[in-house]
């Protein structure tokens, strides 16, 4: 776990600004303690916010780790998002600005979605898409992205989007696991100029997916005419759309029916399908939208996170648009074509709140002030991070260059699994500490455990769990329920084990410290050690490899890699070696799993039963002093290694 104990606390909290205070959604603290004394009864007020079809019979039924809300209720994800603003002032609002990377853009009103999506809702019907289907999304962020996600919710098909980054074995896997009938991709998607060829990816991964019947193609970034279409199976979107009829009601689905799966990296090799189903979910993004980001009528709200991760889901997608939210959508990369691309956009559009990651906070102090001074910024009235902790230098940054202290910065902490924002503050209430998340949501109730699940005195570190069920909480991981009770629930029984460490100081503000297992969060991207493993081990030259995530002041952590070469195979720092191995983890699962460093070694150093030192590797790798090696079969390896390491590292 990193240490940010000392200096951090010290500092003095910093109120919200008077003026935001002032026109603040949620104004009193009230609302922890009326939420903490009955929590269900809480959830069934909130759930009123939302359309339903018919009202459930029972708020919560909980046998953990199993929990159900809102039984019996009927409601429809799609149909919170459009249908009830149709006949409202808000129709004709903009839902979704959209800018597309070479400076292209479009605006879809809420009664424009509303059509795109009845439409293509149709369109997946006519494919043979039913209730139930999954339905695997592969695609930039361009607007028919959106439009999948709240078709599929239309008529009850399962989404699962994976990142527009992932290569095409890592397509391939969450494709099988999910059993998919239908892939909406598009030819192509931009980056920094340059175009990745997602339909081809398509293509390569199709070759071991019987199940997948038809794919739908959107036209983007390439010569149409140069991206082959399979008859009978491939067919373009625009296509598609011409004769589809812009009517079709939403499917009235059971509150616990499931929305959407989405991959994320567990402590194993293979990726898991955290399930979420549709009324507790949608509660979760929806509430948490509307307090966290003190949404108005008159906002216009940005999140810069790409809809391939759960980020995107919730405060892309569901959370803004059930509130009936103005969303900024960009399809590219902060930097192009230049390094105020950003604040290009926010000045563009009038963006008023703005929530990106604090790996980008880092990259925008390194590239330097001038670039958010260069345009105005006096529109935005709250900032938001998520993905990873912030720490103090980047969290005062963001507050000062980019909110010019007029703004609150909320700090919001969640998971895939968790569904919504489960610890943040509310900006007109919570004070800040720069680095620390602050306080559970209203409803939301935490622990701090040592390992035998004893309650931790304040001040010190521990395990994080949540020790009562909420709305939006995962209700499984796809087809594989021994995993699910096994990484969530075996290690503290009736409570779910979050996987992070944290500590909670003597006025309650929780510090996130890290991921306590083996996943790595590189650039806010969750990646298991054992991934990139498997994909080294996978290279014929390779007998055996260990990973460790090591500090990095930009991207959080980066990726090290030790690698031990098979008989005949020469491996030395420097030689091409290094540059095959991290092409061949990129080709295996995508760009973002590349190692930043692979280190060649005769052995790794291993326990007498033959387990691998992480620990040790993770000193090595960030040149610390060696912590305890009585328990290493042969210490002189570690030795060695580390002094090579020096060496090379000078
Ligand atoms: O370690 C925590 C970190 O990101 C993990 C969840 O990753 P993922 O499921 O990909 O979802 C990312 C977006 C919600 C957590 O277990 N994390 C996320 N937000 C924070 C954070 N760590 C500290 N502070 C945060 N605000």
């Amino acid at each position: 776990m990193n240490n940010i104990e000392g200096k951090v606390e010290s500092r003095k909290a910093i109120q919200p600004p008077k003026k935001f205070v002032k026109q603040a959604n949620i104004t009193s603290k009230k609302i922890y303690e009326k939420a903490a004394k009955n929590p269900p009864a809480f959830w069934a007020e909130q759930a009123k916010h939302l359309s339903w079809f018919k009202p459930w019979k029972k708020v919560l039924q909980w046998k953990a780790p199993y929990a159900k809300w809102f039984v019996g209720g009927k409601i429809n994800a799609a149909y919170n998002c459009l249908d009830r603003f149709l006949g409202t002032p808000t129709q004709n609002k903009a839902a979704i600005i959209w800018e597309g990377e070479p400076g292209d853009s479009r605006t879809l009103t809420y009664h424009q979605l509303h059509a795109e999506v009845c439409k293509f809702a149709n369109v997946l019907k006519g494919l043979g898409v039913k209730k139930g289907d999954r339905v695997i999304v592969y695609m930039p962020m361009v607007p028919e992205l959106a439009i999948t996600l709240l078709s599929c919710a239309r008529i009850g098909a399962v989404h699962s989007v994976v990142f527009g980054g992932f290569s095409s074995e890592a397509l391939r896997d969450r494709i099988q696991d999910a059993s998919a009938k239908v892939v909406v991709t598009a030819s192509g998607g931009f980056r920094r100029g340059s175009v990745i060829q997602l339909k081809k990816n398509v293509d390569a991964s199709l070759e071991h997916c019987p199940t997948v019947e038809k794919v739908v193609v959107v036209n983007r970034a390439m010569d149409p005419t140069q991206v082959p279409l399979k008859e009978g199976r491939d067919f373009w979107w625009h296509r598609l759309m011409e004769d589809a009829s812009a009517k079709c009601p939403a499917e009235p689905m059971d509150s616990e029916d499931m929305l959407f799966t989405l991959y994320t990296s567990g402590t194993t090799g293979k990726p898991k399908g955290i399930v979420h189903t549709t009324a507790g979910y949608l509660l979760g993004a929806n509430l948490t939208t509307r307090w966290i980001f003190d949404l108005k009528d008159s906002d216009v709200y940005w999140c810069t996170a790409d809809i391939g991760w759960v980020t995107g889901h919730s405060y892309i997608v569901y959370g803004p648009l059930s509130n009936g939210a103005t969303v900024v959508m960009y399809e590219g990369t902060p930097d192009y074509p230049e390094k105020d691309r950003f604040w290009r956009i926010i000045e563009k559009y009038g963006v008023t709140i703005f929530y990106t990651a604090p790996t980008a906070i880092r990259t925008f102090m390194k590239w330097g002030e001038e670039f958010p001074k260069r345009r105005d910024l006096s529109s935005l009235r709250l900032l938001g991070s998520v993905g990873e902790p912030i720490n103090p230098e980047a969290w005062m940054w963001y507050y000062e260059f980019i909110g010019r202290k007029n703004c609150p910065v909320a700090d919001t902490w969640w998971q895939t699994e968790t569904g919504s924002i489960l610890i943040s503050p509310l900006p007109g209430i919570t004070p800040m500490k720069p680095g620390s998340a602050t306080w559970t949501m209203p409803g939301i109730k935490a622990e701090i455990l040592d390992e035998k699940g004893k309650q931790v005195p304040s001040g010190s570190g521990g395990y994080l769990v949540l020790t009562h069920p909420w709305p939006s909480m995962m209700r499984g991981i796809f087809n594989d329920p021994e995993r699910y009770q096994k990484q969530y629930w075996d290690k503290f029984p009736g409570k779910y084990f979050t996987g992070d460490g944290a500590k909670q100081d003597k006025d309650g503000f929780f510090w996130l410290l890290g991921r306590i297992d083996d996943v790595m969060n590189v650039s806010g991207h969750r990646i298991s050690t054992m991934e990139v493993e498997s994909a080294l081990v996978d290279h014929h030259a390779v007998a055996e490899a260990a990973v460790v995530g090591k500090n990095h002041d930009i991207k959080g952590q980066a990726i090290a890699a030790f690698v031990t070469l098979k008989e005949g195979f020469k491996g030395t720092d420097g030689n091409e070696m290094i540059g095959v191995l991290k092409k061949h983890v990129a080709d295996k699962i995508g760009a973002l799993a590349r190692p930043d460093d692979i280190h060649f070694t005769a052995e790794l150093p291993k326990t007498r039963s033959g387990k691998i030192m992480r620990r040790l590797l993770r000193d090595i790798a960030e040149g610390r002093a060696l912590g305890d090696t009585t328990t290493l079969a042969d210490p002189s390896v570690v030795a060695s290694l580390k002094q090579k390491y020096e060496e090379t590292e000078g």
